[in-house]
């Protein structure tokens, strides 16, 4: 456990679809804060402010979320956003009222004097709003600091110094100094240093893994993908060889995957890494299976027998890590927005508690953003940071319909083609995520003088910032074009190849 403190802001979230902006927002100014739901706030003495987020509820409602007005006066700077405003203001002994209309979408605000809030700010910007009510009184002790086209109380502060009020969104990129706002609440107002960087975390937690694990033995599933091999990383640079890296190649994988991630974690970094070959068995389950979940059943499964029998062969061990992170964890605390669901049957790499092995999560406290640069930090190479996610059942769900090793190796070859020629053409750092798909279906086609009867692919290409949603993604047609040509000559059995103009919802990223 941490002994040392450190400086954090706690963000109380009242539901707002921009709380993990906030978060995300303040880290990258490299301040530490965390997601608190807004009944579940204590206050403690590495709490250097607080920000109360947005929220889809009136305050005027019945069962709208409320919080103790002792948080209001425990002397801490606080930033009240939306809902964390209107919500303060009633509190102290203002007034809300619903505003005639919604305000919703970009608008102009002016400032009205000078405020620490708002250094450095012109006099006129662009801002976000999102809001329902607003304030048509001040607290007493408060005064007006911005307005905006339809509303006077735009921003507020209390003459204290203590409490800042928005009714716009500052964590919304389209605020145009937004940044700079959030930016002079953790440094100037709460007075946080900017301490949160990629080394900092690395020399924070290699130091509490070695306190935490000792000399016992430590598990991991390394699958190559970048949360798993950070968490491999930072515990390797924890306890070197204590740690044994379980990578099991299932024989779902795409084509060079198993001996890139043995070049990488073996050979330059000197993991203890231990590779199974199950995809016989894999295979032999999967034989005469086409639905899709029963097939992502089947392979979870697997997995943890797998993965089970290997650690067994290890002696006593007693810790098993993980690399769960932040945004998973607030899922399961906070509001439960839709990815609760869906990633509840991705998660095919959970184990059973009856493993009875002690968790260590190292990458708990990181958005995806930030295990990429402690990655980077620890020297991951390029093509494991940027890889594109890559499912737990792996080319199965791309195999639509029955799972053959030759179906395997023909989509292998049609996938390698494109993504060769994304990397080649300086697209596939442009989409979130680009794969083939093998269809259950055959197609005429004429090749020289003769009729052929072959396969068909599909192309998938998709951008998104977190695969909740997706759109596919406009790859140049010349590049299509290449690519497809490229598919139909080099591939022997594929006559056809499509691009999938799918957006997400309503299809999936996934064929299956
Ligand atoms: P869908 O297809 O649901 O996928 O739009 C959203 C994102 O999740 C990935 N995905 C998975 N990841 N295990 C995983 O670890 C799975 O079973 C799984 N299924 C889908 C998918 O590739 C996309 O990035």
């Amino acid at each position: 456990m941490r002994k040392t403190t450190r400086e954090k802001i706690v963000i109380l979230d009242f539901g707002s679809q921009y709380t993990q902006l906030i978060a995300r927002g303040v880290r990258e100014l490299k301040v530490y804060c965390e997601i608190v739901p807004y009944d579940r706030f204590e206050l403690h003495s590495e709490i250097k402010g607080l920000i109360f987020s947005g929220g889809p509820a009136s305050v005027h409602d019945s069962d709208a979320p409320r919080v103790d007005k002792a948080i209001l006066e425990s002397g801490l700077p606080i930033l009240g956003i939306c809902y964390g405003l209107q919500l303060a203001g009633l509190l102290l002994g203002g007034r809300v009222a619903k505003s005639e209309k919604r305000e919703y979408g970009p608008a102009e605000i002016t400032l009205k004097s000078s405020s620490r809030l708002f250094e450095s700010l012109p006099k006129r910007s662009r801002v976000w709003m999102s809001h329902g009510d607003h304030l048509t009184r001040l607290p007493p002790g408060f005064r007006s600091i911005a307005r905006s086209g339809n509303i006077d109380y735009a921003a507020v502060e209390s003459e204290d110094g203590l409490f800042y009020g928005l009714q716009f969104h500052p964590e919304v990129k389209h605020t145009e100094y937004g940044k700079k706002i959030l930016g002079n609440f953790v440094h100037n107002i709460c007075g946080c240093r900017p301490t949160w960087t990629p080394a900092s975390f690395v020399r924070r937690t290699v130091s509490d893994l070695k306190e935490q694990i000792g000399n016992q033995k430590v598990i991991l599933a390394l699958s190559g993908g970048v949360d798993s091999s950070v968490c491999a990383l930072l515990l390797h640079r924890a306890v070197g060889e204590k740690l044994v890296a379980i990578f099991i190649d299932n024989g779902l994988l795409r084509s060079g995957e198993k001996e890139e991630v043995i070049e990488t974690f073996r050979g330059k970094t000197g993991l203890n890494l231990r590779v199974v070959d199950a995809s016989k068995d894999f295979l032999e389950r999967l034989k005469g299976v086409a639905e899709p979940e029963e097939k992502r059943r089947i392979i979870g499964h697997a997995f943890i027998e797998v993965f089970e029998r290997e650690a067994k062969k290890l002696g006593r061990v007693k810790f098993l890590a993980q690399g769960t992170l932040y945004p998973d964890l607030i899922e399961s605390t906070s509001f439960k927005g839709p990815s609760a669901v869906i990633k509840s049957h991705h998660n095919v790499g959970g184990l059973p508690e009856s493993f009875s092995l002690r968790l260590v999560e190292p990458l708990k406290e990181l958005f995806k953003d930030e295990v990429r640069l402690v990655g980077k930090r620890l020297g991951l190479p390029k093509a494991i940071l940027g890889r594109h996610p890559f499912p737990g059942p792996g080319l199965a769900v791309r195999v639509l319909g029955e799972v053959t090793e030759q179906k395997l190796r023909l989509l292998r070859q049609v996938d390698s083609i494109f993504i060769q020629e994304l990397k080649r053409n300086r697209a596939y750092d442009q989409v979130w995520q680009a794969f083939a798909v093998l269809l259950p279906a055959k197609s005429v086609g004429v090749m020289g003088d003769e009729r052929t009867y072959e396969n068909v692919v599909a192309l998938r290409a998709v951008t998104s910032s977190d695969g909740m949603t997706a759109d596919w993604a406009r790859l140049p047609h010349e590049l299509l074009s290449g690519i497809s040509s490229r598919i139909i000559n080099e591939v022997q059995g594929v006559n056809r190849v499509v691009f999938d103009i799918s957006s997400k919802p309503p299809a999936t990223i996934e064929w299956e």
